[in-house]
C-alpha cells in the first residue's frame, strides 16, 4: 500500500447534511458558515505527513536522552510471550477512575480471570500519595480475602499503572508527571512500587511480590502478541492515549552500553512513548486551535499533553462542547442561546459517539438521539438544522481524532518497516465510537509507505492479561537464565 501523496480535504459528512437540509428546507448559509468556522478541524493529508515527521523527530530526541516533549521511556520488557506462559499471577491495573485487582491463571493458550473493580473517588486522585496507595491495598485486602487469597504464597503480582514512569528496571520506577486528572501529592518523582509496598506494609495483613511494574500500551502489546506474534506495536485510546513499540536497542542512544542483571544486552526493548505529550514544546501549533486552547486551559494540567487532549476520550466531548458553545454565541446554533452548552464538562465523548451513530442511520435521519442529549442538556430552541450541525462538528471532532492517531501509528508502522506487522488496540474510543476504528485504519492505509502489511488487532483486556503476561515472560526469563547459569557453571 503506498501512500497517495495528495493533499486531500476531506469534509465528512457535509455533503450528506447538505443535503438533509434541502429535504427540510432549511437555510444552507447557516451551514456553510459553521463549515467555514471549522475548518481548521479538518486535517490534510500533508499536515498528517507534517505531523509524523515532527513526531518521529520528537521520539528520536526522546530516544537519545536530550528532553523532549515525547519521553520514550525503556520499559525493561525484552521479549514478548511464546505461548508457553503458565502459572497463577495477581494483576493490579490503576489507570482511570476504576481500579481492579485480578487473579489470573494462565495455562497455555487458556486464561482465566477472576477480579474486582473499584471506584478511585475524584477526592482520592486528588488527596495525598498515601491515601491513594492505602486505598488501593485496602482494595486489595478486600479481594483477597474474598478469594482465599490471603494465605495463599505470595503469588507473582503485574502492576499496571497508566502513567508515565522513568523505569530503571521491571520493577521499579518513578512516576514522571500525573495525566488524566490525577493530581495526588507526594507521588511525582517516586517510585510507585515503593509506595505500594509500603502502603501494604503499614496495614500488615497482605504480603506482595511485585515481579512487573508496567504500562497499559505494553500489556496492550502483549496481549496481543500472546495470540499473534507479528504484534509490535500497543495503542490506547479511551481515557488517555498513548503507544509502545518494540524498538532496537541499537537505535536507543540512551541505552547504550546497557546489560541485564545477568549480563546480557537484549536485541530489542519496548518503549512506552508517551505520545500524549507529543506538541507539548509547541510542535502542534501549527494545527491546534482556539478550542483546544481552551480545553487545555481549563484542565487540571495546563500545557501538559496536547496530542492527548485532542484525541482521548477524557478530552473529546468537552472539545465538541467548545465548539458548540462557540457557535451558538456566534449566532450559529440554538437560536443564539448559549447558556445550557456552555457548562463545562456537560458534553461527554459518549455523546459524541451516540451522536455520530445518529449520522450512520441510512434513511430518514431524524437526529433523535441527538435531539434528545441536546433537550436533556437544557438547550432550548433546537431545530433539525441545529441537530444536524451539532451531528456535523462531532463528526469533525472525532474525525480529526481519528486522524491525529492515524498519524501516529502509520509513522510508528514506517519506522519498523517490517513487512507484516500486528497492532494491539484497545480503549473504550476505540471500543465504542461507532466510526473511530474504520477511520483510524483507512487514513493509516493511506500514510504507510512502501509494501508494509499492517493489522488492527482488538486487544483483550491488556491491562489485566498483559500484565500476568508481563509477569510470566520475566519469571520464565529469569529461570531460563538461571538454568543456563548453573549450566555453564557445571562445566
Ligand atoms: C496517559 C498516560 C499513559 C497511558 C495513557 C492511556 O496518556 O500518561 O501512560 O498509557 O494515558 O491510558
Amino acid at each position: 500500500m503506498s501512500a497517495s501523496g495528495k493533499c486531500s480535504k476531506m469534509r465528512p459528512r457535509f455533503e450528506m447534511l447538505k443535503s438533509m437540509s434541502y429535504q427540510n428546507s432549511i437555510d444552507v448559509t447557516n451551514n456553510e458558515m459553521i463549515q467555514e468556522a471549522c475548518e481548521r478541524l479538518v486535517l490534510s493529508d500533508q499536515q498528517l505527513r507534517r505531523i509524523m515527521v515532527l513526531m518521529e523527530k520528537s521520539m528520536e530526541q526522546g530516544l537519545s536522552g536530550k528532553k523532549a516533549a515525547v519521553k520514550m521511556l525503556p520499559t525493561y520488557v525484552d521479549a514478548v510471550p511464546n505461548g508457553t506462559e503458565k502459572g497463577d499471577f495477581l494483576a493490579l491495573d490503576l489507570g482511570g477512575t476504576n481500579f481492579r485487582v485480578l487473579h489470573i491463571k494462565l495455562e497455555g493458550k487458556e486464561t482465566k480471570m477472576t477480579g474486582k473493580i473499584f471506584r478511585v473517588p475524584e477526592s482520592i486522585m486528588r488527596g495525598t500519595g498515601e491515601a491513594l496507595f492505602d486505598h488501593i491495598a485496602d482494595c486489595m485486602a478486600k479481594f483477597m480475602e474474598e478469594n482465599n487469597l490471603k494465605d495463599a504464597t505470595k503469588l507473582p503480582l503485574g502492576f499496571t499503572f497508566s502513567f508515565p514512569c522513568e523505569q530503571d528496571g521491571l520493577t521499579r520506577g518513578k512516576l514522571v508527571t500525573w495525566t488524566k486528572g490525577f493530581k495526588a501529592s507526594g507521588v511525582e518523582g517516586a517510585d510507585v512500587v515503593t509506595l505500594l509496598r509500603d502502603a501494604c506494609h503499614r496495614r500488615k495483613d497482605i504480603d506482595i511480590d511485585v515481579v512487573a511494574l508496567l504500562n497499559d500500551t505494553v500489556g496492550t502489546l502483549m496481549a496481543c502478541a500472546f495470540q499473534e506474534n507479528t504484534c509490535q506495536i500497543g495503542v490506547i485510546v479511551g481515557t488517555g492515549t498513548n503507544a509502545c513499540y518494540m524498538e532496537r536497542l541499537d537505535r536507543i542512544p540512551k541505552l547504550a552500553g546497557y546489560v541485564d542483571e545477568h549480563n546480557v544486552t537484549p536485541e530489542e526493548m519496548i518503549i512506552n512513548t508517551e505520545w500524549g505529550a507529543f506538541g507539548d514544546d509547541g510542535a502542534l501549533s501549527f494545527l491546534r486551535t482556539k478550542w483546544d486552547d481552551a480545553v487545555d486551559r481549563e484542565s487540571i494540567n495546563p500545557g501538559q499533553h496536547l496530542y492527548e487532549k485532542m484525541i482521548s476520550g477524557m478530552y473529546m466531548g468537552e472539545c465538541a462542547r467548545v465548539v458548540l458553545e462557540d457557535l451558538a454565541k456566534q449566532g450559529l446554533l440554538f437560536g443564539g442561546h448559549s447558556d445550557a452548552i456552555s457548562t463545562p464538562h456537560c458534553f461527554p465523548t459518549k455523546f459524541v459517539s451516540e451522536i455520530d451513530s445518529d449520522l450512520l442511520e441510512d434513511d430518514d435521519r431524524t437526529f433523535q438521539k441527538t435531539y434528545q442529549i441536546l433537550e436533556d442538556i437544557g438547550v432550548e430552541m433546537i431545530t433539525a438544522n441545529d441537530c444536524a450541525n451539532v451531528a456535523y462538528v462531532c463528526s469533525l471532532i472525532s474525525t480529526r481524532a481519528a486522524h491525529l492517531t492515524a498519524a501516529g501509528i502509520a509513522m510508528l508502522l514506517n519506522r519498523i518497516n517490517k513487512k507484516h506487522v500486528t497492532v494491539g488496540v484497545d480503549g473504550s474510543v476505540y471500543r465504542f465510537h461507532p466510526t473511530y476504528p474504520t477511520l483510524l485504519d483507512a487514513k493509516i492505509a493511506e500514510l504507510i509507505v512502501g509494501d508494509i502489511e499492517y493489522k488492527l488487532m482488538l486487544s483483550e483486556d491488556g491491562s489485566g492479561r498483559g500484565a500476568a503476561l508481563v509477569a510470566a515472560v520475566a519469571t520464565r526469563l529469569k529461570e531460563e537464565k538461571l538454568a543456563a547459569a548453573a549450566t555453564a557453571s557445571e562445566r
